[in-house]
């Protein structure tokens, strides 16, 4: 049988691409007009809701190579063996633009790298920070609903997030390194990355180390001004990595740990789950583990960037989440807004669907499709546990250790966390010229604002070092 070239969703050959069926030359259309029906009904449909924050992103395949064995702190299988590779795919984003906004402001990037183990997916959703504004996620709908869009004007209102983080001192860490020379990078190539919260590691024999992860990028940094990114193309970052992949130039980046024990948790001086706070190298220094190299651009980019769903609680054997309570929060957060952006059965999409055997007695929902030939036998079987004749589910035998705790605790920020020394330590290691920068950006950004947003930001300044607060309050003429 000749196969037709061109068909409609059921296979059947298009007769006319090119004419629609009416009552006559110069008449209406007619019913049996399936192909344009179709055609239309299916247009109306192309579009999913984007990503409620990061939706603007570019991703990309890749391969993690690793440099040292780590079996000693992980049981995670992709962490031993030296020169282990393990696929990944990674999608990096501004945060508070829509789909098409311009890949140029001064913003967070988000840098979320899926290894596909033979353990199954593990997630790393970071940024391009160490740090984040908050330290609550109670406060995160807030943030969002700051730096987006005036919900009367619709267009973006700089003084809102100033307002926001001038009555949330615990931002001052994080707002310091984005009104930085880093707040706007170059392209994703030129920046590096961070898990930001702390994780937690268990080994074979079920003991317990916090870690952080760090990608240092090999391009090395490069960031624009203000002005220089008001120059550039809107998609730039986009076409700066899929160019480099297209000519064979792949970014790649070092990937480094930091290890902190139980014992030295419980004693350092600063709380290792708050996610305002770096640990200082000096104390925890950086462990470099491996290479992540990005080598594959993707063929659709609808079907893998905008369709991948990240998750911080995509943990394998080996690794965890620790108590940091803003991690916790996104381990509900994620999967929860992709089942309303893609649909209960996300996972079984090609982007999503790890790379080893999936079991479980999940069934049916919208969309639900065999994935493989295994998976269909596995759909067909027996649908509930425990049951008399399916394999046993070896509950608890890889469970993380237990933590130990009790009670309950209502108020987190007592108002006498120390929310400015890192910002501090941070504005020490600027030279004068990047000083220089950081105050004519902040300036940029609060000569909107109200004069009490302005004079608490001038306090958090003085907070962090004397000469910060002096060059903040003379550019504002304060
Ligand atoms: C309580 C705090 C947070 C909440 C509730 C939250 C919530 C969300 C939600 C709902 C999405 C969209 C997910 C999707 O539709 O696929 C998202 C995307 C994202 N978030 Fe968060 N977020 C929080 C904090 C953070 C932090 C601290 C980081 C980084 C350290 C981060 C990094 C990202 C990244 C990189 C993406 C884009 C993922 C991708 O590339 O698809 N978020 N966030």
């Amino acid at each position: 049988m000749k196969k037709c070239p061109f068909s409609l969703q059921n296979g059947s050959a298009v007769i006319d691409d090119n004419n629609s069926i009416s009552a006559g030359e110069r008449g209406a259309l007619t019913f049996d007009n399936v192909h344009l029906f179709e055609k239309l009904a299916h247009f109306n449909r192309e579009r999913i809701a984007e990503r409620v924050m990061h939706a603007r992103g570019s991703g990309a395949y890749g391969t993690f190579t690793l440099a040292k064995d780590l079996s000693a702190i992980t049981s995670a299988n992709f962490l031993h063996t030296l020169g282990n590779t393990t696929k990944v795919f990674v999608r990096f984003s501004t945060v508070g633009g829509g789909q098409d906004s311009s890949d140029n402001v001064r913003d967070i990037r988000g840098f979320s790298v899926r290894f596909y183990t033979e353990e199954g997916n593990f997630d790393l959703v970071g940024n391009n920070t160490p740090v984040f504004f908050l330290r609550d996620p109670i406060n995160f709908p807030d943030l969002a609903h700051a730096v987006k869009k005036d919900p009367r004007t619709n267009i973006p209102n700089g003084n809102r997030p100033f307002q926001f983080w001038a009555r949330l001192p615990q931002s001052f860490h994080q707002l310091t390194i984005l009104m930085s020379d880093r707040g706007i990078p170059y392209s994703y190539r030129y920046m590096h990355g961070f898990g930001s919260h702390t994780f937690g590691m268990y080994n074979d024999k079920n003991e317990l180390v916090w870690v952080k992860w760090h990608l240092k990028s090999n391009q090395g940094i490069k960031n624009l001004t203000d002005a220089e990114a008001a120059r550039l193309a809107v998609f730039h970052a986009q076409k700066d990595l899929v160019d480099a992949i297209d000519n064979g130039e792949y970014p790649s980046w070092q990937v480094k740990l930091q290890v902190m024990t139980q014992k030295e948790a419980e004693t350092y001086q600063v709380n290792p789950f708050d996610l305002t706070k770096v640990w200082p190298h000096k104390d925890f220094p950086l462990i470099e583990i491996g290479t992540l190299e990005l080598n594959k651009n993707v063929d659709n980019y609808f079907m893998e960037v905008e369709q991948v769903a990240f998750n911080p609680g995509n943990f394998v054997n080996g690794i965890c989440a620790s108590p940091d309570k803003m991690l916790q929060a996104r381990l509900f957060a994620y999967p929860d807004a992709q089942r309303y952006r893609l649909g209960v059965n996300y996972n079984q999409l090609s982007v999503n669907k790890p790379r080893c055997p999936v079991y479980n007695y999940q069934r049916d929902g919208l969309m639900a499709d065999f994935s493989s030939d295994e998976h269909r036998k596995e759909m067909s079987g027996i649908n509930f546990y425990p049951n008399a004749e399916s394999k046993q589910l070896h509950l608890g035998e890889q469970a993380p250790p237990a933590l130990n705790l009790s009670g309950q605790n209502r108020i987190y920020d007592t108002g006498s966390e120390d929310n400015f020394s890192q910002a501090g330590d941070l504005f020490r290691l600027l030279t004068e010229e990047q000083r220089v920068e950081l105050i004519n950006n902040f300036a940029n950004g609060l000569h909107l604002a109200d004069l009490e947003t302005k004079k608490l930001m001038i306090s958090y300044a003085y907070a962090a070092d004397n000469e910060y607060g002096e060059m903040l309050k003379k550019i504002l003429a304060m």
